[in-house]
């Protein structure tokens, strides 16, 4: 037999995990080898500890395939796998930690779309047959030290009254409940919307098939994301909660931060605000200031 035929192999489990764990040695990026090391270490102890059979790693094999399948430019099921198991709030909170008083951020979802429609201050997000209860989302956005921020960005996105987002329902407007805000000089900003609605996230995927497996819940409290920038400071990626919500103790997503649930207060008569805003009752309201911390210098 040739020395190589000879040489010792790896034969056990264990001696597998050193043998990929030696492959990734050579990696000339440090941090592509910390991460690629790490990862390898934790799946083989999964396996281990689960004692994974052959059948259930067939399973596994299926149901990613059915996530990538399920991807698209309209539909991110592997973003949605990512949330369901809490890992983009895990990443989140590592990635995103803010010095006190600055807006706390939340996962990105799987709904943004770029080139939502630039709108002026009070512009409406609504669909043009205005299902939902009226709402104007009003605050500013500061500096940590309180001062009005001009010319930040606001891209604000949520679901219909129905619960979907147009891309999941195309009997809405393209870009319905989507719009792009600038603050002026004293940093303010007022978007017309609709009351958030609590929705369930996609279930007709994979993704789905493991909540249902497992007797959980699809549901997200009712929200209006927001993703709030400016020259000079750290962008934000968020959400406003509506305080009256049953699902802020159970979000399908693990998104709920304290700091982010603000009241939509209902206004069932004519009072300063119908005045100030031109607007019959019933409608509703909520203010909610953003703070912006500086970006890193
Ligand atoms: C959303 O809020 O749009 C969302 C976030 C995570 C998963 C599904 C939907
Ligand atoms: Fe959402």
């Amino acid at each position: 037999m040739s020395a190589v035929a000879n040489k010792p192999r790896p034969t056990t489990e264990d001696d597998i995990t050193a043998e990929v764990l030696r492959r990734f040695d050579a990696t000339p990026d440090p941090r592509l080898k910390e991460v690629m090391q790490s990862l390898v270490k934790h799946v083989h102890l999964f396996l281990k500890e689960v004692q994974l059979t052959e059948a259930e790693w067939w399973k596994g094999i299926d149901f990613l395939t059915k996530t990538g399948h399920m991807c698209d430019d309209r539909r991110q099921e592997f973003i949605l796998l990512s949330d369901t198991l809490g890992i983009s709030m895990v990443t989140d909170l590592m990635s995103n930690r803010k010095p006190a008083g600055a807006t706390e951020s939340t996962v990105f979802g799987p709904f943004h779309r770029e080139g939502a429609p630039e709108k002026e201050y009070g512009g409406s997000i609504v669909d043009a047959d205005r299902r939902g209860m009226p709402a104007y989302m009003a605050g500013r956005v500061l500096d940590l030290s309180g001062q009005p921020i001009a010319g930040a960005t606001l891209d604000v996105w949520q679901a219909a009254a129905d619960g979907c987002y147009d891309v999941q329902d195309s009997s809405l407007e393209e870009m319905n409940m989507r719009g792009k805000f600038k603050t002026g000089a004293d940093g303010r900003y007022l978007v017309r919307t609709t009351r958030p609605v609590a929705y369930q996230i996609p279930s007709d995927g994979p993704v789905g098939e493991m909540i249902r497996a497992a007797n959980r819940h699809a549901w997200r409290p009712a929200h209006v994301h927001f993703v709030v920038s400016a020259p000079g400071f750290q962008t934000v990626t968020t959400h406003v909660f509506d305080s009256a919500d049953k699902y802020l103790n159970e979000d399908a997503v693990f998104g709920v931060k304290t700091s982010l649930i603000a009241k939509f207060e209902m206004h069932t008569a004519d009072d300063e605000d119908s005045r100030k805003y031109g607007t019959e009752p019933p409608f509703c309201t909520c203010d909610f200031d953003f703070v912006l911390a500086p970006a890193a210098k």
